[in-house]
């Protein structure tokens, strides 16, 4: 089934460079890109958007670093785009995710590690309201 999926493009690849590069694999895969806008996110946006990690010790300096410059914020369809993009980047942390996936080939952090996607039908749905409230 044909779904959407919320993705953000990090600050880091943004100023590493890379935003190129890893928007060239999500097409080359077939996935379509729906929307593209370069954001910077504000602190009220980064509470909601990480609601679930307000309050955990990680949360301060992830919210220092997505808030630090401008990202990407991306809507891209497919078929199943939701597992599809998660695959792709990998596991969260860059030093243990697999070779062959974003994170794998272009990380080496657990907090700057380049991409942020939906990992599920519903994160999508709030995800998506939260950054394209008009789509
Ligand atoms: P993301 O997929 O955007 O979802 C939550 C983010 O928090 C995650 O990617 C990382 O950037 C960050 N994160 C998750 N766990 C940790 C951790 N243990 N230490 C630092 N950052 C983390």
């Amino acid at each position: 089934t044909t779904e959407r999926s919320l993705v953000l493009i990090k600050p880091d690849a943004v100023s590493r460079g890379l935003l190129g590069e890893i928007l060239s694999r999500f097409e080359g895969k077939g996935l379509v890109i729906e929307a593209l806008e370069l954001r910077t996110m504000d602190a009220e946006l980064a509470d909601r958007h990480y609601a679930e990690h307000v309050g955990k010790a990680f949360y301060p300096p992830l919210k220092e670093f997505m808030t630090s410059g401008p990202l990407a914020a991306v809507v891209l369809s497919g078929d199943e785009v939701i597992d599809v993009v998660r695959a792709m980047i990998g596991a969260t942390d860059g030093r243990k995710a697999a070779a062959g996936t974003i994170r794998g080939d272009l990380s080496l952090s657990n907090r700057e590690n380049l991409v942020h996607a939906s990992d599920s039908p519903d994160s999508a749905k709030r995800e998506l309201a939260l950054w394209f409230p008009a789509l």
